[in-house]
Order: C-alpha cells, then sequence, then structure tokens
C-alpha cells in the first residue's frame, strides 16, 4: 500500500469473530439446525466450520450472505480434528458442549496466534469442579464424565474469555445449579448468554462478573443474530483518527467501546455516535495517550497494535501497558522497521513521537498485528508491502475492498502479500 491517503466514507461491520466461534460450538448442544446471521466472512468461520463437520454436522455457509446452517445429529462424535483444531484456539469451545451432551470430549490442545502461552488451566479446573475427569493424552485434552455434570460453585482465577464460555456452555446441561465468579464480562458472552437463553437455557447475571445458571435436561437449537465486532469497528476508528480521515461505522456499537471511544477523543478525536453506528473524524496529528489494557469494560488487547500504530504517529511521548497476553509486543519490531520509536520493557512499551514513517517491507505475527502493520502503512511515506496477511483474513472480512472503498491505496498482491 502507498501512505498519506486519508480514510473518508462508510464501512459496514459484521458480526465478530470471537462470538460467532463460540456460538457455532454452543450449537452442539442441541440437535437440529441453528441459524446464525450476521456471520463474517473470514477464515476461522471456515475452520471452525470444518471441526464441526468433523463432529458429524451439515455446515451451510451463504459467505455473502452472512448466514450459516448448521445441523446437529443427535449424538455429535467426541473428537475434535487435531489439525484444525491446531489452527485456531477458539476450537477448544467445543470441550464444554461435547462433555455435557455426550459425557466426553476429545480436543487436541489448541493453537491460533502466536501471542502468549495461553494456558488452559482455568478451563481444566472448572470443568473439573463440574464433575468432569480432565486428561491430556498425547498431546490431546479429553474430558470424561460418567452420568451428567454436576453443577457447582466455580471461582475463576483470572476472568477468562474462553473459560468463561467453556464453563457457561457445560453448565447448561449439567445438573443443578453452576456459579461462575469473576467471570469474563465481554459482550461476546453476553451475547453467548442471550442464543443459550433463546435455546432455553437459565441464566442470571448475562453481561456480570456473576453467572448463575440453572442446569435444564435438553435444550432447543434456535436463530441467532451475532453481536457486532467492536474490535473490526475499533481497527477503523482508529485508522480514521490516525489518517485525518472521516468514516461511519455502520453497526458499530459504540457502547461496547466505550473507553476505546473516550481515548480517541482524548487523542483528538470527534466522536459521533448515531443510532446504528458512529462517525469519528480526526483532525490534525492526533495528541498521545497512554493506555493499559484490561479485561472488559477495559481497553481491549485486540486494539493494542493498533492503538500503537496510532501512537508512533501522535504528538508526544506515551505508555502503552498489555496485561492480558505475554506476547503481543512482537508486533513492535515490525513496527520499529517502518521507522516507529519504540522501547518495549517487560508488559510496557514507550512510544516516542516520530517525523515519519517510512514503508517498507514487514510481516503480519497474528490477526491484530497484521491490521495494526495496514494503518501504520496508510499513514507511512512510500510503499508498505505486509506479508503473512492469511492472519488479517482470520478476523477482518473484506478489509483490503474495504480500505480501497474508504480511499486507501492498498491492493492485494497474492495469498502471501499485500502492498
Ligand atoms: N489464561 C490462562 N489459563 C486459562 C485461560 C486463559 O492462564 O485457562 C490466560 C491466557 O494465557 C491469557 C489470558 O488468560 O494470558 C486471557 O485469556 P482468555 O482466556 O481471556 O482469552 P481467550 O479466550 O484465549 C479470547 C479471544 C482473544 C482475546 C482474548 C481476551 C477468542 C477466540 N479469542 O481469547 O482474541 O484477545 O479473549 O479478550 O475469543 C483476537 O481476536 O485477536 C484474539 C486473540
Amino acid at each position: 500500500m502507498t501512505g498519506g491517503t486519508r480514510l473518508a466514507g462508510e464501512v459496514a461491520v459484521p458480526g465478530a469473530k470471537n462470538s460467532v466461534l463460540k456460538l457455532m460450538a454452543a450449537s452442539l448442544l442441541a440437535a437440529g439446525r441453528t441459524m446464525l446471521s450476521a456471520v463474517p466472512d473470514i477464515l476461522d468461520v471456515s475452520v471452525m466450520s470444518k471441526v464441526l463437520a468433523g463432529l458429524g454436522a451439515t455446515v451451510e455457509r451463504d459467505a455473502a450472505g452472512g448466514r450459516l446452517s448448521i445441523e446437529v445429529p443427535q449424538a455429535p462424535g467426541v473428537a475434535a480434528d487435531g489439525e484444525l483444531v491446531r489452527q485456531i484456539r477458539a476450537s477448544v469451545a467445543v470441550l464444554g458442549p461435547l462433555v455435557a451432551r455426550r459425557g466426553e470430549a476429545r480436543v487436541a490442545l489448541p493453537g491460533g496466534d502466536a501471542i502468549g502461552s495461553r494456558a488452559l488451566d482455568i478451563h481444566v479446573n472448572g470443568l473439573t469442579k463440574l464433575g468432569a475427569l480432565v486428561d491430556v493424552e498425547s498431546g490431546v485434552l479429553v474430558a470424561r464424565c460418567s452420568g451428567r455434570l454436576q453443577g457447582a460453585s466455580i471461582w475463576l482465577d483470572f476472568p477468562s474469555v474462553g473459560a468463561t464460555e467453556n464453563l457457561l456452555m457445560a453448565g447448561v446441561l449439567a445438573k443443578g445449579t453452576t456459579v461462575i465468579d469473576n467471570a469474563a464480562q465481554e459482550p461476546e458472552i453476553a451475547d453467548l448468554c442471550a442464543m443459550l437463553t433463546a435455546m432455553g437455557g437459565r441464566i442470571d447475571g448475562a453481561g456480570s462478573s456473576t453467572l448463575i445458571i440453572d442446569g435444564v435436561d435438553q435444550l432447543t437449537s434456535v436463530e441467532h443474530r451475532t453481536v457486532a465486532d467492536r474490535i473490526v469497528a475499533g481497527t477503523y476508528a482508529i485508522g480514521a483518527l490516525m489518517t485525518g480521515g472521516d468514516v461511519l461505522i455502520r453497526h458499530g456499537q459504540a457502547a461496547h467501546l466505550s473507553i476505546v471511544l473516550e481515548k480517541l477523543v482524548q487523542a483528538g478525536a470527534e466522536v459521533d455516535v448515531r443510532d446504528d453506528g458512529f462517525r469519528v473524524v480526526g483532525r490534525g496529528q492526533p495528541r498521545s495517550i497512554d493506555v493499559v489494557t484490561l479485561p472488559y469494560p477495559g481497553f481491549p488487547t485486540d486494539l493494542l497494535p493498533q492503538i500503537i500504530a496510532l501512537e508512533s504517529v501522535s504528538r508526544g511521548t506515551s505508555l502503552i501497558t498489555e496485561n492480558i497476553f505475554d506476547s503481543r509486543f512482537a508486533f513492535c519490531r515490525e513496527l520499529h522497521k517502518l521507522g516507529a520509536d519504540l522501547r518495549t520493557d517487560g508488559h510496557h512499551v514507550i512510544v516516542r513521537p516520530t517525523a515519519r514513517l517510512s514503508g517498507t517491507r514487514v510481516t503480519a505475527s497474528d490477526v491484530r498485528a497484521g491490521a495494526g502493520l495496514v494503518l501504520a502503512g496508510l499513514v507511512a511515506d512510500g510503499v508498505t508491502e505486509v506479508s503473512d496477511v492469511h492472519h488479517i483474513d482470520r478476523g477482518y472480512a473484506r478489509f483490503v475492498e474495504n480500505m480501497t472503498d474508504l480511499g486507501a491505496d492498498i491492493r492485494r498482491v497474492s495469498d502471501r502479500a499485500v502492498a
């Protein structure tokens, strides 16, 4: 891409990657046809569809229309394909539904982005509390339970998104009451609660840090619309500010981005919240801001690379602190190649002002790092070439097309590079 253009116009935000993948897993909780809408046309949905197909489900996708139909048999398989599971960490979400419904689940230790150690102890401890026996056998996590899971009180060491979701999906079919304390409160979890409730689950406290679940014997499949992707919305919002642009982010839910939009306003953006989205206008060079990532409602770690890219062209020095993952700063090495002045120390990075970023070849190491590099390339002098863009495809539908529509000078050269 060639930097120097401003983003202007409208962009529509699809459903959230980090919700739809769990909604797909939740379909395993009931026999019959689950219909999901606002499904983003991204790579991870394709991989998760194959995981479900491997478990005996029939998955039909209307990618352009954003619809997904999942027909789940009476007795889905219990072993998720190892090769697929290693490609996306979200596939660990089939663990809860399968052990609850079939009394057994086998899931290879998952892969996904190279952004940290990402243990599963909180999932395992919670499932054990519900009465499952969990072991690792030759790199495969095996959870078993004779009879039904039993409701229990579970206090999470950390409000893990994935563990909260797995325990919710296990708890809805457990016998008796399950209480999850210190639960994650991300909007994607509230979305999962909404779908589980529509299926007949009994959940109190959706969206809060205490979830109380009264187990039921059986659930029914439903139709459900995926919540809008706040990270995709936030990425375009940061791009608008960085480029001195003017972008209407349709379907973006400002309420799910309160702290992010507040920070962007501090940095100089004008934000106008509308009924169906919000508009972000940037004027002149942004002011530097300090950011600390935290579980929701804190600043999302999934916007960290994008915010570091913003800070690298802002006026003044900023301190960014990452509290969720231990390797997200690998991105800084790539941004440094574009001329950014960054110094990392433990889980902090200090970003000092640079006169100009200057385009060169960089590599996306994960989905958000890829998005951050594209944003940096939009304001860098000359041509920036980002490789390994398959990472961006994992979470951003029509990214190049949307950026082009907004006025960016960007094109996809091949599956392996964008320039
Ligand atoms: N953790 C543990 N033990 C566990 C579970 C988590 O130590 O049993 C640690 C992890 O190692 C990590 C932290 O807790 O350091 C947060 O992990 P969490 O379980 O909350 O995250 P996740 O469920 O693995 C989801 C999103 C991530 C997002 C995080 C935090 C999906 C598919 N992934 O991951 O999204 O960053 O929540 O909000 O929902 C992305 O989209 O780019 C992405 C990485």
